[in-house]
């Protein structure tokens, strides 16, 4: 009961290690009801996935929690502010950072240039990054670890356009980080990235800081179940269920929707492979 200290308008109540919360969040598009009265807590330190079939509103709840759209009905709270109405660049600098579901990166930059650009303008020193990597000795000892982080040092050099795929999503991990979160939003890092390239990727959002709370939206269950210490399930717009990994895995209602017919001992691994059929086939 202690624990229960942040009073919604809606009587919604809000743990206190709750870091982000979306509170009773509706997204209309016309006749489209995108997201539908949803309401989700991340705690501080949180290893949070959002699952769902395809359309269920999960790429519409980061663009409302960012604010790249308005909700039509209810509101978001960042560490304990309103921030729903807020530019999406005022929420980054106020600590909660996204990356994309497409790949959106500078391709004639490298990895080194791209870095150095995004550290230099977080820390205030503004485009004048060439000379920040040259003079200033934490944008460049930032960048270096960041590279080494994101096992990117071996490319640091070359343009991110004849990079593969996976470094290239790498690298979109690694400027979202060096932006500095307290909250990271994940839609979808794994996609399109070959099977040779996954294991990289899954470690490394594996060792992402404890201290920045993640939320992942992602199809791949491999990476999902070895990531997520709580799942939201996400089904036209509306919040199924959240629980656990083996409470979600063994929930006959989300085996239904997404994770696949009729499985039998409630392992994920052969719900998954129903997951990757259902919703990439
Ligand atoms: N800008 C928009 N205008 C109209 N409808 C939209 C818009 N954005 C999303 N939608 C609709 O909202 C619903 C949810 O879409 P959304 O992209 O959020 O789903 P998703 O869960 O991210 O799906 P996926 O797993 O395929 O990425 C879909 O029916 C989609 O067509
Ligand atoms: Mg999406």
């Amino acid at each position: 009961m202690s624990s229960v200290v942040q009073a919604a308008p809606n009587n919604v109540l809000a743990p206190a290690d709750t870091v982000l919360s979306a509170e009773g969040l509706v997204k209309r598009f016309g006749g489209i009801t995108a997201t539908n009265n949803v309401t989700l807590h991340l705690k501080r330190g949180a290893r949070h996935a959002l699952i769902g079939p395809n359309g269920a509103g999960k790429t519409t709840l980061i663009n409302l929690l960012t604010g790249v759209l308005q909700p039509t009905e209810g509101r978001i709270v960042l560490e304990g502010q309103d921030i729903t109405t807020l530019a999406p660049h005022q929420r980054v600098s106020r600590g909660m950072v996204r990356t994309f579901q497409i790949n959106q990166l500078f391709d004639t930059l490298t990895p080194l240039e791209t870095l150095a650009l995004t550290v230099s303008q977080h820390r205030g020193l503004g485009s004048k990054w060439w000379q920040a990597l040259g003079r200033n000795k934490d944008v460049a000892e930032r960048c270096e670890m960041l590279l080494e982080q994101f096992h990117l040092t071996s490319v640091m050099n070359q343009e991110t356009r004849l990079m593969a795929y996976g470094k290239r999503r790498l690298l979109e991990i690694a400027i979202a980080l060096a932006c500095e979160p307290r909250v990271l939003l994940l839609d979808e890092p794994v996609a399109g990235v070959p099977a040779g390239e996954r294991e990289e990727l899954l470690q490394t959002v594996g060792a992402l800081p404890d201290d920045v709370s993640v939320l992942l939206i992602e199809h791949d269950m491999d990476l999902v179940f070895s990531f997520a210490k709580r799942m939201t399930v996400l089904v036209n717009g509306t919040v199924l269920t959240e629980g656990d990994p083996e409470e979600i895995s063994n929930d006959p209602q989300v085996k239904a929707v997404y994770l696949g017919h009729g499985e039998q001992g409630g392992g994920h691994a052969g719900a998954a492979a129903h997951a990757g059929e259902a919703n990439h086939g």
